[in-house]
């Protein structure tokens, strides 16, 4: 395992895919299942650089209150600067699996992308739980990266160089188990949902045009441990670009979000 680290220079990159339009949209359907009013007290658990936390802080207005957390000390910062005028928002480190935070202080709470890098998601989910008053709503979205449609004029070149990718994060195909997961920790489920990230064509400023560029990284760092010597990979990169240049590039993905209630 060679999990991705959150440092400064990893929070700029996630901060750029954050704002193209895919992920914009992801936000948008997240504040939709959630449903937040005025007043409500909400919990941002992997609060990353803050960009739901901030719609959120502003939907529930000075009657509520916003808390945001996450283990890396870059994104506490980024997070901390964006809600840096936002008197009744609070930005700390945490984990998500040991949350310092009292029983039943939440009326809802988020964990978007987040669940997927922590290694005990029953202790975790149990923590969100406890967290939230009865009756509390939780949104949880993950990756299954079981349903991505990447193409590539080599389909085994492609296959070892998302072998190496599904390093990245403690478990890429955790959606397909969150269902049992959140009902095992006491929560009810009351929908899912997909959540596409979609480029049919090459585009630059989309989710797929960060991702090809983190994942190119990364396995430049991690793929010698899965025999993809620097050669290959500048073959695979190489036929991506020719892809991109015939406007024969196609990318898919599905996020699962989970609306559920404690
Ligand atoms: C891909 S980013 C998502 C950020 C944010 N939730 C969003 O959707 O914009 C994953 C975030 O989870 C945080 N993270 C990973 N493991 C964590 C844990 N055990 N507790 C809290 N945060 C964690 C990382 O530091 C990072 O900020």
């Amino acid at each position: 395992m060679s999990q991705l680290t959150f440092d400064a220079a990893s929070a700029k990159a996630v901060e750029a895919i954050y704002m193209t339009p895919d992920v914009v949209a992801q936000r948008a359907r997240v504040i939709d299942l959630l449903a937040p009013t005025p007043g409500e007290r909400l919990l941002d658990v992997g609060v990353g650089p803050g960009l739901l936390a901030l719609d959120l802080a502003r939907l529930v207005g000075e009657s509520g209150r916003m808390v945001g957390l996450d283990l890396a000390p870059a994104m506490v910062a980024a997070a901390a600067d964006r809600l840096a005028g936002v008197s009744h928002a609070e930005v700390r480190i945490g984990d998500a699996a040991d949350l310092d935070l009292p029983d039943g202080a939440f009326d809802a709470a988020v964990s978007t992308q987040v669940y997927e890098y922590v290694d005990d998601i029953p202790r975790a989910l149990a923590e969100l739980h406890r967290v939230l008053r009865p009756g509390g709503r939780a949104v949880i979205l993950d990756t299954d990266w079981r349903s991505l449609v990447w193409h590539s004029s080599d389909t085994a070149r492609m296959d070892r160089m998302l072998a190496c990718w599904d390093d990245h994060l403690a478990d890429p195909h955790l959606p397909a188990k969150l269902g049992p997961l959140l009902r095992g920790a006491g929560f009810e489920v009351r929908r899912t949902e997909i959540v596409p990230m979609f480029s049919p064509r090459w585009q630059p400023f989309s989710y797929a045009g960060g991702m090809v560029k983190s994942i190119r990284n990364f396995v430049r760092t991690n793929g010698e441990k899965h025999g993809l010597e620097p050669a290959e990979q500048a073959a695979w990169w190489s036929d991506q670009e020719s892809l991109m240049a015939a406007d024969a590039f196609f990318f898919s993905v599905n996020r699962y979000a989970f609306l559920a209630t404690r």
